[in-house]
C-alpha cells in the first residue's frame, strides 16, 4: 500500500529537517565531489514539495539541473525553488519509484530526504546497483533510526517506541520497509559496491516551541501503535495526551533520531 504524505505535514517538518541535517556531510560532498564540475545533474527521489532542493541547492555550486521524482503530482505541483541558489534548472517527474532507473545521461548526485526508511531491501539493492553502475554520488538524509529520547521519561515511552518501530517496517509501497535499519543497510551495500561512506546523526530536537510539529507526530505514533495493539487504544491515547502536555509545559524535551548518509564512488 502506497504511503501518502500531506503537503501540510511536509511543510511543518521542513524547518526541523533543515536544522537537523548534517552540514559536514554536505561540505564533504561539495569539496570532494562537486568542486571542479562545470555543472551538476542532481536527481531527488521522493522529492515531495522540494524540501531537499531548498536545503541543498544554495549549498552546492551552480549551475545545477534538478530532476525531482515523486508519485504524487499534488506534492510535485507545490515545488518552489529556493532563493540564492544561482542558476537552477528544475524538472519534475511523476513516477512510482518501483519503476525508477537512472537515465543513461550522466547524473552526478542521487539524493533523497526522509525516504530511505520507507524502502525495502530489494529496492535498496536496486538503488545501489543503479548508482554504482553510473558512478554517481549519493546523499540520503533524515532516515528515521528508531531512537526516540525524552529528557524526562514516562512509563509508556518504551512500549510506544517499540510499536512505532515495528509499524515502520510495514510495506509503504516499495515492499516491507527497512524502517530504522535503513541507514546501516544502505551503508553496508554501498561499501560493498566500492563506495566510501560517512554517516552522521541528524535528530530533531523538539520542545515546547515545537508543538505544531510534535502534535501531529505524537498523534501519528499513537495511531500507528493502536493499529498494532487495538486493545490498548485508550491507554495509548492517554499516553499521547500526557506526553504532549509534558512537552507543552516544558517538563520534557524530545529527540527523534535520524541519520544522514553520504556515499562517494572511489573514482571521481
Ligand atoms: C516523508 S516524504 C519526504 C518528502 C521530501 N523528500 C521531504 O524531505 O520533505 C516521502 C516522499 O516520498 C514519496 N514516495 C513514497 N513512496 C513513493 C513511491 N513508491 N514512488 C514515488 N514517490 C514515493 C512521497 O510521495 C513523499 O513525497
Amino acid at each position: 500500500m502506497n504511503e501518502r504524505f500531506a503537503a501540510d505535514w511536509l511543510s511543518l517538518r521542513e524547518p526541523a529537517d533543515h536544522a537537523a541535517r548534517s552540514q559536514p556531510l554536505v561540505e564533504r560532498l561539495r569539496v570532494e565531489w562537486c568542486r571542479g564540475r562545470e555543472s551538476l545533474k542532481i536527481t531527488d527521489l521522493g522529492a515531495g514539495t522540494g524540501s531537499n532542493l531548498r536545503y541543498l541547492a544554495p549549498r552546492l555550486p551552480a549551475p545545477q539541473q534538478w530532476t525531482l521524482v515523486d508519485h504524487d503530482p499534488g506534492l510535485l505541483g507545490c515545488i518552489a525553488a529556493p532563493s540564492g541558489a544561482g542558476t537552477l534548472t528544475l524538472q519534475t517527474e511523476r513516477m512510482d519509484l518501483r519503476d525508477w532507473a537512472l537515465p543513461a545521461t550522466g547524473t552526478d548526485l542521487v539524493t533523497a530526504s526522509a525516504l530511505l526508511d520507507l524502502v525495502s531491501a530489494d529496492w535498496l539493492d536496486r538503488l545501489v546497483r543503479e548508482c554504482a553502475g553510473h558512478g554517481t554520488a549519493v546523499l540520503l538524509v533524515l532516515s528515521y533510526d528508531g531512537e526516540v529520547t525524552w529528557t524526562a521519561a514516562d512509563p509508556g515511552d518504551a512500549f510506544v517506541r517499540a510499536a512505532v518501530n515495528a509499524h515502520q517496517e510495514r510495506d509503504k509501497g516499495l515492499g516491507a520497509a527497512l524502517g530504522p535499519k535503513a541507514t546501516p543497510e544502505a551503508a553496508a551495500r554501498f561499501r560493498e559496491a566500492g563506495y566510501r561512506v560517512w554517516i552522521e546523526a541528524s535528530p530533531w530536537h523538539l520542545d515546547a516551541g515545537s508543538l505544531p510539529l510534535a502534535g501531529p507526530l505524537i498523534a501519528g505514533w499513537v495511531n500507528a501503535a493502536a493499529e498494532t495493539f487495538p486493545e490498548q487504544a485508550g491507554t495509548l491515547r492517554d499516553w499521547g495526551t500526557r506526553r504532549l502536555e509534558d512537552l507543552r509545559s516544558g517538563r520534557t524535551g524530545l529527540q527523534v533520531g535520524h541519520r544522514d548518509l553520504l556515499a562517494l564512488p572511489n573514482v571521481r
